[in-house]
């Protein structure tokens, strides 16, 4: 791979040991991936924050990288494994804290924004169409590439943060024009009625094209929440963390729907559900907010909260973004959703907190949601936020 003149000095530890074990990092994956060059990056989304996933190898490998490294391009953080003010209230232990603040403060350190929200375009980190990025979490990933049309590769933890030291990524993979051409044509002709339809939707699409960039159309329609659930779903379940959408998506233009094709009808709607969703009654966790919540859904909430209880059997979270929590707290749906019962969980979400052997149940609206809680051992229900919310109230799926 060539490298310029500053990039070397960099690998040869000109500009200290962050910079240069990025460069090494950068320089490995270029080898390794036929990358031609480095590529300037707008932007980082880091992820692998929770030190539920670090542990105390994480811990260390981020303060070495943390005693001289500092970041050269506006860096967000994924959700960590806790809400970073009130923890307690989550049920969270000292320990776990202690140590995930200590992460928290190598992170901060390095100059990173500690946004911890896998919604980064929702809070300030809004990369323009075609501009190369370097993020990790597949669902922003996902949701960058496709209704942004910004460009990045599906970064793990470490090469994001390498990238953010040296404000460049390796360009292969989806920097480059050529990889990016859809090779699957989807036409979907199934009603999708309500927002857990979008989950569905994308699991249906996600296994049926693995590793083939879709091309989607029959869709006229859909909302920001109901991309952003899709986004996480379809590359959950299988495809690349990209997708054309005719109409919806700014890139669909530039492409005709590709030769194979295949159809998305309602029976395979009903089929994700019958997979996603477990044989179970009861529920005692109900978690929206995967991605994280937007002022609109947590709006949404609020309203079906409404002079209702929660069941006491039941825990539930809205999980999201701090900047959006001080929207609700403004606009008083805060009030409405504790009074009820119901608990915020900003900076973590279900999948990256310690939940395991907490609960037995989860309802969610995300498909994405219920995959990862399967992981924790927690039984499933995909449904419509009405349904989690009754699901909340009575302590019962119906
Ligand atoms: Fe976000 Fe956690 Fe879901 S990182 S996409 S809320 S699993």
């Amino acid at each position: 791979m060539y490298l310029t003149k500053n990039e070397e000095r960099m690998l040869d530890g000109e500009e200290g040991y962050a910079a240069k074990k990025s460069m090494e990092i950068l320089v490995a994956l270029g080898n390794i991936y036929g990358a031609e060059k480095l590529v300037k990056i707008g932007s980082v989304q880091v992820a692998g924050v929770s030190y539920h996933n670090l542990g105390n190898a994480g811990l260390e490998f981020l303060n070495e990288l943390a005693e001289d490294g500092k970041v050269k391009v506006l860096t967000t953080l994924n959700p960590a494994g806790m809400d970073l003010e009130d923890w307690r209230k989550l049920g969270i232990d000292k320990e776990f804290a202690r140590k995930q603040n200590l992460v928290i403060g190598a992170f901060r350190k390095m100059g990173i924004i500690i946004s911890c929200t896998c919604t980064p375009y929702f809070i300030g980190n809004l990369p323009r169409y075609g501009e190369h990025i370097a993020w990790s979490e597949s669902s922003a990933v996902t949701f960058a590439n496709s209704v942004i049309g910004a460009k990045t590769n599906r970064e793990g933890g470490p090469s994001a943060l390498a990238a953010a030291f040296v404000g460049k990524t390796p360009c292969y993979g989806l920097h480059l024009e050529e990889n990016r051409v859809p090779d699957i044509h989807v036409n979907v002709i199934a009603r999708l009625d309500k927002f857990s339809d979008w989950g569905a939707l994308g699991y249906c699409i996600g296994k049926t094209v693995q590793n083939k960039i879709p091309y989607i159309t029959g869709i006229n329609d859909v909302d920001l929440d109901e991309i952003k659930s899709f986004c996480a779903s379809v590359v959950t379940f299988g495809s690349k963390p990209i997708f054309y959408m005719k109409g919806i998506t700014p890139a669909s233009e530039r492409y005709q729907p590709p030769k194979d094709k295949v159809t998305i009808e309602d029976r395979d709607i009903r089929e994700a559900y019958a997979s996603i969703n477990d044989d179970v009654e009861e529920i005692d966790f109900v978690c929206i907010g995967c991605p994280h919540s937007s002022i609109k859904e947590i709006a949404k909430i609020a309203n079906l909260l409404k002079n209702r209880k929660i069941s006491p059997n039941t825990e539930f979270w809205v999980a999201t973004s701090r900047p959006m929590k001080q929207l609700a707290d403004k606009r008083g749906y805060t009030e409405v959703i504790e009074k009820a019962g119901g608990k915020f969980a900003c900076d973590t979400c279900m999948a990256v907190a310690p939940l395991k052997g907490r609960f037995r149940s989860i309802a969610t609206t995300s498909a994405k949601g219920c995959y990862y809680s399967r992981h924790h051992g927690i039984q499933t229900k995909l449904g419509s936020l009405e349904e989690c919310i009754e699901a909340a109230v009575r302590g019962k799926w119906s």
